[in-house]
């Protein structure tokens, strides 16, 4: 064996260096819609008798067809008229891939006051949140506490996700995914009754807003956020993710002018959008 080559120790070292950085599982470069490909079955479809070995998994369409989960999750969530509910509605709920992919553990729903005036919506859980089973536990809900605290938040905020379970690897939830898991977010908006949203991350931002603009320019914006039927109408303030204020600190004053736009609002909810 020459000098340079890797031995079992070396490659240990490596494997724990990348688990401590939290790259933990071994992903494709695109997730697999496990829908569309047939590795769930779509809630409420008729049973399939499998008469043969399974077939290879298609390629995932651009379009995955999330209908039926969209349908179910939209009945489950009208259903819950509470937030216990909803939360046991959700974790009941098997129609979000996520569920079966990076999930470890339960879902992660809702951390916070359940009649905050204030809804924080990040992407979706990581590592730290998926053992503990409240979101934003982890470094960057750690500097997410401390940017609410020092805007004097701390006790006015319920936090939640677009997606309510760890996509693997920490990839961005896909847009299905969040489109499966939206009619429980909007429930839950529904229930709690805040008097606006901060959008924590561009996929939380496009995701509630239904817009494909970069964070980067809705930032520090107020946007109107209006639920599927119309009957709730809110201010929602895009701003930067705390994962991403850590890496690059820099940006952290445009996310505290973002938290004083917002809490200038938020003491005056009459006051106009600019
Ligand atoms: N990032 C998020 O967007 N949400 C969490 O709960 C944790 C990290």
């Amino acid at each position: 064996m020459s000098p340079s080559a890797p031995t079992s120790a070396t490659a240990e070292s490596l494997l724990a260096f990348w688990a401590d950085a939290g790259v933990d599982a071994m992903l494709l470069d695109e997730p697999v819609d496990r829908i569309a490909a047939g590795r769930i079955a779509p809630p409420k479809a008729p049973e399939r008798k499998v008469t043969a070995a399974p077939a290879p998994i298609p390629a995932r369409p651009a379009q995955p067809d999330v209908s039926g989960a969209v349908a179910l999750a939209q009945e489950l969530a009208a259903q819950a008229e509470t937030l216990e509910a909803l939360v046991a509605a959700i974790a009941a709920f098997d129609g979000c891939p996520l569920k079966f992919e990076g999930a470890a553990s339960q879902a992660v729903v809702y951390r916070g006051d359940p009649t905050a005036p204030l809804m924080v919506i990040g992407e979706g859980p990581g590592a730290d949140e998926d053992r503990q089973g409240q979101p934003f536990v982890g470094r960057a809900g750690q500097l997410l506490d401390k940017m609410l605290a020092a805007a004097g938040l701390t006790d006015r905020v319920l936090i939640t996700n677009t997606v309510f379970w760890r996509p693997p690897g920490n990839r961005t939830p896909t847009p299905a995914e969040q489109a499966v898991c939206a009619p429980f977010v909007e429930r839950a908006i529904a229930l709690v009754k805040p008097h606006m949203l901060l959008l924590v991350g561009g996929a939380s931002a496009k995701a509630i807003l239904k817009k494909d603009e970069g964070i980067l320019s809705m930032r520090g914006r107020w946007h109107e956020w209006r639920s599927a039927d119309g009957a709730i109408e809110l201010p929602a303030l895009p701003t930067l993710h705390p994962a991403f204020l850590l890496r690059q600190p820099a940006a952290k004053k445009r996310a505290w002018a973002d938290l004083l736009t917002l809490t200038e609002r938020l003491d005056r909810p009459d006051r106009p959008t600019d």
